[in-house]
């Protein structure tokens, strides 16, 4: 092709100029294939060659040059969008950096840090020939039962919102034609989190008040902050699934917020409402009703092919309806100038920028950051002594950087996981950084794996996840782990779940400790030795009453590639413990939910034979020292809805540690229209202390913040009386009343 010729190959014309060009090229057959995203572990050729794709997923670096290739063999040379989920760094690639996962990201409460984590994982995909990550996770976690819950940044929408808002910024850096810049994707829109029972995927049983209210605001502010694409959750919401949904699709995205951005669908959505929910008579119809509710891409529905063309030659679907979808489509990818560089893999960057030493400090500072001391009965910093490293996951590198890394399961060129060397195990960040002696034990299994009956796939072909079996206490390894334990000072028990316990398809019925780990557990607070607990776990777990009473406890999450050695440090005191939980943990799994930010009203406040307490609340977390908060100052007491309460507390340091801590400003709206959380996180602010040290904090929030939804769906800020409550955490908070006037 000669480029002079052609407008959409000329780099000096207008983007809509060379779309409008480039789609008055295009058959029927390729523009519909533009809208699709396959998977690129399947018929590659046929995907390219035949299917005409827009974008595929899940590429080893092999098949990704393959893919380029095949495009140079296509009519219109229309480069290819190349997806990955690199959500806690880019997941599958050999080397790469894994940080913490979105959990564990969100127990540090720092935008900034969470934004150089995108960055860094945008800077190391875009070598490898990613433009598109489908990250950040925005679904907010309330049943704990749910197999994702690891992805969310947990329990809180403002909490949520800033990280997620950072998370983009990182990704998509000085925008879409830096080459290390890769588009971000808010998912999933919107609900998909609120399940039965915690089974994935399931009816989202909420109202639009509902999803106004608590649902779609983290949404709301990552389109604002020019999030590139949305993903559309797979459940149904009252009846419809989302991907068709045409009230949260037309009305509010694109119609209240104006968004302009791209949406994917998760995966075979499409299909889905064929095969799964039972909505659609077949791919014809599935397909017209996907196109006409403003879905461009189709994410690994193979069907839609072919069901998109009958849906034209049956007069479901006009050839025009695809037009605004490609456009889509296409502007995405002229604005990050792929046609003039489709940004293939390049070695060289490669070398020089995946693993940098840079990516692996701050991998390191950010595992800091994530663990969230939650008891330490005066054990810990450590002394002296002799340390017994025991259990499971002690020494279990993988499941160390959990769900979406190396060998988890959704990538198959990896099957050995992340290299060995280059993750740093609890046992190898004590033995690395301790003085004294240090042995270990593993004493206990977690669980085996067997074929679930119903067989090996879905109807879609997709592997469906084997069943787990408990391990049963093995009395050998507690006997051996028991006189590990007596001939030590202390014992740090690594216990926690395991990647077949996480992720999609693989909700829980229990957040028990399961396999050998209680009885384990249980032996190793017989032996009177301090007992420190690292849970290492994907999700807030149930712990039993050895765990729950031991010396000290220490909720690591997936702390990544140098969780080990972070962990450890805490443990020597060689760092001060930051974190604070984003997410509640329940005393039981029959308590479910335990979200901080319930509505109120209900008959008493506690189970027959069990409190609604959780066993840590939302925001806790300890330091290795002591901070006392003062009274809590309001400035102005009276206000109008357009004015800032403006208010002071002061902290001190009392301990010989220092702190860095997190303080949190909640709002509760004493009288509201219609029935409302009985108290909101709204802003939070990080201060460093040294020991001694006391600092008057000054606080600011917009009135406009303190707002309801109304019966009619309206955010609205109801005149009357509020508490601010400002503290560690969600249950620790002083009060200061202040009242807002009607605005004249
Ligand atoms: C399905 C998951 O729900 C989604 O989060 C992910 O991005 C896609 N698969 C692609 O892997």
């Amino acid at each position: 092709m000669d480029r002079d010729d052609v407008p959409y190959l000329d780099a000096t014309l207008p983007t809509a100029m060379r779309v409008a060009d480039l789609l008055g090229r295009m058959t029927l057959p390729e523009k519909i294939g533009q809208m699709m995203q396959l998977d690129s572990r399947e018929d590659l050729d046929d995907h390219v060659l035949r299917k005409h794709v827009g974008s595929i997923l899940h590429t080893s670096p092999e098949r990704v040059l393959r893919a380029h290739d095949l495009t140079a063999r296509t009519r219109l040379q229309v480069p290819l969008l190349i997806a990955e989920d690199c959500i806690h760094g880019h997941s599958f690639h050999e080397g790469a950096t894994i940080f913490p996962t979105q959990l564990g990201m969100a127990a540090t409460w720092d935008p900034s840090l969470v934004e150089q984590v995108a960055r860094v994982t945008a800077v190391e995909a875009a070598a490898t020939g990613v433009h598109w990550t489908f990250s950040p996770v925005l679904c907010i976690a309330r049943d704990l039962r749910w197999g994702r819950v690891d992805e969310t940044f947990g329990e809180d929408p403002v909490l949520i919102g800033e990280l997620a808002a950072a998370m983009v910024r990182g990704y998509q850096g000085d925008g879409l034609t830096d080459e290390t810049a890769i588009l971000a994707t808010a998912k999933h829109f919107a609900g998909y989190s609120e399940t039965q029972g915690g089974r994935d995927a399931s009816e989202a049983d909420l109202s639009r008040r509902k999803l106004r209210s608590w649902f779609l605001p983290p949404f709301e502010r990552v389109a604002k902050e020019g999030c590139a694409t949305f993903m559309l959750g797979y459940q149904t919401t009252d009846g419809v699934p989302i991907t068709v949904n045409s009230w949260l699709l037309d009305e509010v995205l694109r119609g209240e917020w104006g968004y302009q951005g791209t949406l994917i669908t998760d995966w075979d959505n499409v299909g889905r409402m064929v095969w799964e929910q039972k909505l659609q008579p077949d791919y014809a119809h599935a397909a017209a009703a996907a196109v006409k509710a403003g879905n461009d891409m189709i994410m690994t529905t193979p069907q839609f092919f072919e069901g998109a063309l009958q849906a034209v030659e049956e007069g479901l679907l006009d050839e025009k309806d695809l037009d605004q979808a490609v456009s889509r489509i296409l502007t995405l990818k002229f604005d990050l100038g792929l046609f003039e560089n489709p940004r293939r893999p390049d070695l060289g960057r490669q070398q020089v920028v995946i693993g940098h030493e840079d990516h692996v400090a701050l991998n390191l500072q950010v595992a800091r950051r994530s663990l969230v001391l939650l008891r330490n009965e005066g054990v810990l910093p450590l002394g002296k002594g002799k340390i017994a490293v025991v259990g499971p996951l002690a020494d279990d590198a993988q499941t160390q950087l959990g769900d979406w890394a190396g060998s988890s399961g959704q990538a198959d060129w990896l099957p050995d996981g992340q290299p060995r060397d280059m993750i740093t195990t609890v046992l190898d960040g004590l033995r690395e950084l301790s003085s004294q002696e240090v042995t270990y034990a593993r004493g206990a299994d977690i669980l085996t794996l067997e074929p679930d009956p119903e067989g090996e796939t879905f109807p879609d072909g997709q592997p469906r996840p084997r069943i787990v079996q408990p391990c049963p206490p093995d009395a050998a390894l507690i006997a051996e782990a028991v006189a590990t334990a007596e001939a030590a000072d202390y014992v740090v028990a690594v216990v926690g779940d395991r990647i077949e316990l996480v992720g999609e398809g693989r909700s829980t019925a229990t957040l028990d400790l399961i396999g050998g780990q209680i009885a384990l557990l249980d032996a190793l607070a017989e032996t009177g030795k301090p007992m420190i607990v690292v849970l290492l776990a994907s999700k807030p777990l149930v712990l039993p009453e050895s765990a729950r009473n031991a010396a000290a406890l220490l909720w690591v999450a997936n702390p990544g590639m140098r969780g080990g050695r972070a962990i450890a440090e805490l443990l020597h005191g060689l760092i001060e413990p930051s974190g604070r939980l984003p997410i509640s943990f329940a005393a039981h799994a029959g308590q479910q939910p335990t979200y901080y930010n319930q509505i109120r009203g209900q008959h008493g406040s506690r189970y027959a034979d069990l409190t609604q307490e959780p066993a840590f609340a939302f925001g806790e977390g300890l330091s290795y020292t002591t901070v006392e908060y003062g009274d809590l100052h309001v400035e102005t007491a009276v206000l109008r809805p357009d004015e800032t309460v403006r208010a002071s507390i002061t902290l001190a340091n009392t301990g010989s540690r220092p702190a860095r801590e997190t303080v949190q400003v909640y709002v509760s709206d004493a009288v509201t229209s219609v029935s409302w959380a009985d108290k909101e996180l709204k802003t939070f602010k990080q201060v460093d202390l040294e020991p001694g040290e006391s600092a008057k904090v000054s606080l600011e929030l917009p009135v406009s913040a303190c707002t309801i939804v109304d019966q009619h769906g309206r955010r609205v800020v109801e005149p009357g009386e509020f508490v601010l409550l400002v503290g560690p955490s969600s249950k620790d908070l002083r009060r200061a009343e202040f009242t807002v006037k009607p605005q004249f």
